[in-house]
């Protein structure tokens, strides 16, 4: 039990202030359909979305005022730009590999914020391979096979290019995650989730599926377990993916299968840990009287590993470091190509 409150305790506390700038673009050679693609994103929030031969995108609402109109002048021409790159990338490389049909090349480039400039990276790939990277730490391009020397050193060899590249990633990336934070304030105000249980006897099995239903939260990092009466965590739970509901809002549903033997024997607890509430929501199902009783239970329950609590602030960088390599590993952003 202390060992998972400690897990929810820095899954709480890494997810609530780690703010990342994404960009994602992809360029197409041959006759596939579209020839490119750009989005960039201040954590979940899309503020740039463009898809070749539509429309060009417009501002988002919450950037329409004069200061969010001279940023978003700023993303349109870097992104505008972007494209050349992109598409002279894809041209090259194909050619270098003889090739002539549908092949794709993608860049993707990242820098994350917390208080203070924590980490940057860009990295391209040919046809969903690694093709080169950028090291923003030695500011040189790193080739990931031998076909993509050629591009390392076309990059490297344009001192123009280089200097505007050191400068996206050292400065200009985390300037606008600065500035579109602050701007996107209203829309990444934290929304509590609702959290209802739904009961099913499950056909054919004596089992009974008891759905835990999280919805209306805001961010989307969200921790769903389900618990028995000693707070051990069960795992006969299916889970399912945090899902958008389209309006800005996440839900997600986690499914206990309880065996009929169980059924009158233990209380089951569903338990949501989420960034908006201090500790965490925990709803709990009582088979035998069938309803539910819902709790919100606060700090409190956090005071007798208050040690713990100390010994993990301490480590709290580096575990969240940790913590966030792998949802951040694709979604990178490419500030200079
Ligand atoms: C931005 O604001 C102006 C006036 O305040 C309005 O006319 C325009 O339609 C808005 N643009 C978008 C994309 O919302
Ligand atoms: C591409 O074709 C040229 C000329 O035929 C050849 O020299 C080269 O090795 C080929 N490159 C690859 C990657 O196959």
């Amino acid at each position: 039990m202390l060992k998972h409150v400690m897990f929810l305790l820095v899954f709480h506390q890494c997810l609530a202030d780690v703010h990342s700038l994404h960009r994602r673009c992809a360029a197409t050679q041959g006759n596939s359909y579209p020839k490119n693609i750009q989005f960039l994103m201040v954590d979940d929030i899309m503020v740039y979305y463009y898809i070749s031969a539509g429309k060009e995108p417009s501002i988002p609402k919450w950037l329409n005022h004069s200061e969010g109109i001279f940023l978003w002048g700023e993303i349109r021409r870097n992104l505008n730009y972007n494209r050349f790159i992109m598409d002279t990338a894809v041209r090259l490389t194909s050619e270098r590999f003889n090739h002539s049909h549908d092949h794709i090349y993608q860049a993707h480039g990242r820098c994350d914020y917390k208080d203070e400039y924590i980490s940057s990276a860009m990295s391209h790939a040919y046809d969903g391979k690694d093709f080169v990277s950028f090291d923003v730490e030695s500011n040189t391009w790193v080739a990931a096979v031998p076909e993509a020397q050629f591009y390392k050193r076309k990059r490297e060899d344009n001192i123009e290019d280089l200097h505007r590249l050191i400068h996206s990633y050292k400065y200009g990336c985390i300037d606008w995650l600065k500035k579109l934070l602050l701007f996107s304030q209203e829309e990444r105000k934290e929304k509590v989730p609702d959290v209802v249980l739904i009961e099913k006897s499950s056909p054919g099995s004596s089992d009974t599926a008891v759905t835990c239903h999280v919805t209306g939260f805001y961010p989307r990092a969200v921790q769903v377990e389900w618990l028995n009466q000693e707070g051990h965590i069960l795992d006969r739970v299916s889970s399912g993916e945090v899902l958008p509901n389209g309006d800005g809002t996440y839900q997600i549903s986690r499914t206990l299968s309880v065996p009929d033997g169980a059924r009158w024997s233990q209380i089951y607890r569903c338990q949501v840990v989420h960034s908006s509430v201090t500790g965490h929501i925990t709803v709990e199902w009582e088979p035998n009287r069938s309803f539910f009783i819902p709790l919100i239970v606060g700090c409190s329950v956090f005071t007798g590993v208050s040690v713990l609590v100390l010994i993990l602030y301490i480590k709290k960088i580096s575990i969240c470091s940790f913590a966030y390599m792998g949802p951040l590993r694709n979604i990178n952003l490419n500030f200079g190509g």
